[in-house]
């Protein structure tokens, strides 16, 4: 069977990692690289974060990681979130340092370069701000010839918003960036809040990973328990529940990967890049006969969520 060559984007916080984790585990997908931006913490540090994890995966030096963009298009730097995901991004889970260094060439760089190299079969699992995917658009305008299809945990479909009332925080964070992803990109699949709020990991899940997984696979989720704990102290505070945590990004690459776990709809999207109150909500022209400038953009409207979330643990099994 063909693997399905993956680059991650992402602000390397605690659910970026499972998608990370995933997709280095998961027999459907080749990692090819890997590319951070600023959002959960900075874009050093999620790059650290990514050696690290791929290290403690077994595949240290073998997956090029390049540290992207810092600012978004308007030159605005994102604070971090260390109430959400810890002041290392990853709960303060400690790793085993990985002596495999960033590379030399910048994120956009990586992904222009990876995008020719897999011409035609890339997919991108974007789990951060856009940023890296539009500064790439402005170096080369033709790479949406190359890429096969970007998947965007971002937006929120009749659903409310997690940074503001309407808006997600991916999206939010970048609207240029992201407006220019999706009237860009002819394939693009946006996994909102709509269908990640539904998709929880539970320490349940967790704890019966720890009892069935591959022996080689405990160091694994010994990570996963000590990122999570915080992750999900902060989901106690917000949500009220405990001991649970929305899985947004790991659903993305999963659904990158295996999109029969969800349903889709189709509609010409754009993205609010006004000031006003709805700055970074997403907006799709739902009309009988749509008349918004744009392209049509796949959303997922619905996911067989527990079923999603053993999946992801069963891949350490
Ligand atoms: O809104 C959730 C998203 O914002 C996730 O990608 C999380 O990691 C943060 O980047
Ligand atoms: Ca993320």
């Amino acid at each position: 069977m063909n693997r399905i060559p993956i680059l991650l984007d992402a602000d390397t916080g605690v659910d970026d990692a499972i998608a990370l984790i995933y997709a280095l585990k998961s027999p459907l997908a080749e990692l090819v690289g890997v590319t951070t931006v600023s959002g959960n913490t900075s874009a050093e540090q999620a790059a650290r974060n990514s050696l690290d994890i791929i290290k403690l995966c077994g595949m240290e030096g073998r997956i090029p990681v390049a540290v992207g963009e810092k600012v978004t298009l308007r030159g605005e730097a994102e604070a971090p979130v260390p109430e959400i995901h810890g002041e290392n991004g990853i709960g303060g889970a400690v790793l085993p340092a990985s002596v495999q260094k960033p590379e030399a060439e910048d994120g956009p760089d990586l992904l222009i370069r990876l995008a020719k190299e897999y011409a035609g079969e890339l997919v991108v699992v974007a789990t951060g701000q856009l940023t890296n995917l539009a500064v790439a658009l402005r170096r080369c305008p033709d790479l949406p010839k190359y890429v096969k299809k970007v998947v965007v945990m971002g937006g929120t479909l009749d659903a409310p918003g997690n940074r503001t009332p309407v808006a997600e925080a991916n999206i939010v964070s970048d609207p240029e960036a992201a407006d220019l992803v999706l009237t860009s990109f002819e394939d693009v699949l946006l996994v909102g809040l709509n269908v990640t709020m539904k998709t929880m990991l539970t320490m349940d899940h967790v704890e019966k990973t720890a009892r069935l997984c591959r022996p080689e696979n405990l160091p694994i989720v010994d990570f996963l328990r000590a990122a999570l704990r915080h992750y999900m102290d902060f989901y106690a505070r917000s949500n009220g529940v405990a001991d649970s945590c929305a899985m947004h990004d790991g659903l993305a690459m999963l659904l990158a990967l295996r999109p029969d776990f969800g349903t889709y709809r189709r509609w010409i999207t754009r993205v609010d890049c006004s000031d006003g109150l709805c700055r970074g909500q997403i907006v799709p022209d739902r009309r009988r006969r749509p008349r918004l400038e744009g392209r049509f953009v796949e959303f997922a409207v619905d996911v067989e969520a527990e079923a999603a979330v053993n999946e992801m643990m069963r891949v350490l099994f």
